[in-house]
């Protein structure tokens, strides 16, 4: 399975914060936003990732995550010219798709819980059709809203209904099969003049082919696509850090863990970034492992 981070559009809601930098760039609490979807598509074991953004922007993005290696990961990157839509980014992406199955993951969706790694488990495994979540929120005008019936089954989806049929928004976390490519290829702009995810699953719920996991209450879904939403993310992340000692979206560790990279390499991460409390966490990973191995 491959990966896609769409980090593109203008952040508009985020003016002027994001006049000059790409939303998905800013600070979530104490590192860049699309950290934390990256940290999404680790935890499902997806590590060939393409990075998609806007002309202007492209650039930081690989400044900032460069190839991947030092994650363990391989990225590469593509242009989104304009933003037409998320569906856009599977037309972007045919080439570095191939053969595979793809999850799609927005730069600006934020998860967090207990739960998230199971859910993922489940839906990389999928073979055939597409996977997506349900998250209960109160107002759902602002998403795809997906109707559900008793045994779990989608009945409707749509993209910000005025009368919403149900309290259940999509999260921007997607999982297809290959036949996604031709989906996208199929379906016609929507009344924005985008290509919107939404059409893709309803192309898939038309065929009988689109699951929804319900995501429970364990489990936090951020938006952060307004200034008080981000604000509220970054007091979350920084609540459950100081919390827990421990922390959210740290890409190294779950690169270490997941055994993608070494200890020497842990290190080094923490070394380049020591003057900051991200890395002396991981500084302090490096020494705890480093004496676990020892006492072996
Ligand atoms: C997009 C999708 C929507 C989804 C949302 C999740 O909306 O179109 O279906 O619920 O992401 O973040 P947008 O952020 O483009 O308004």
């Amino acid at each position: 399975m491959k990966g896609i981070i769409l980090a593109g559009g203008k952040g508009t809601r985020l003016y002027p914060s994001t006049l000059a930098i790409s939303k998905q760039l800013l600070p979530i609490y104490d590192k860049p936003m699309i950290y934390y979807p990256l940290s999404i598509l680790m935890l499902a074991d997806i590590r060939e990732i393409l990075i998609i953004s806007t002309p202007e922007d492209i650039e930081q993005y690989k400044r900032l995550l460069g190839d991947g290696s030092q994650y363990g990961l391989k990225l590469e990157y593509e242009i989104q010219e304009k933003p037409r839509g998320l569906a856009e980014a599977f037309i972007i992406g045919e080439n570095f798709i191939g053969e595979d199955n793809v999850c799609l993951i927005l730069g600006d969706n934020v998860f967090y819980g207990g739960g998230i790694t199971l859910a993922l488990e489940e839906a990389s495994k999928i073979q055939e059709g597409a996977m997506i979540f349900g998250y209960y929120v109160e107002n759902p005008r602002a998403f795809g809203v997906a109707e559900i019936n008793k045994n779990g089954d989608v009945i409707s989806l749509e993209e910000k209904p005025q009368n919403p049929k149900s309290n259940y928004a999509v999260p921007g976390l997607y999982f297809y099969d290959n036949s996604v490519v031709s989906i996208a290829k199929s379906v016609e702009p929507s009344a924005r003049n985008e290509l919107e995810i939404t059409a893709v699953n309803n192309e898939y719920l038309k065929k009988n082919k689109l699951k929804l996991i319900a995501l429970g209450r364990g489990l936090t879904w951020l938006d952060t696509g307004t200034v008080e939403n981000l604000n509220k993310a970054s007091q979350f992340v920084g609540a459950i850090q100081s919390q827990h000692g421990r922390y959210v979206a740290c890409l190294e560790e779950i690169a270490y863990n997941k055994g993608y990279i070494t200890l020497e390499q842990l290190q080094e991460r923490g070394e380049l970034l020591k003057a900051s409390d991200y890395g002396q966490y991981i500084l302090n990973l490096y020494e705890k492992e480093s004496e676990r191995r020892n006492v072996r």
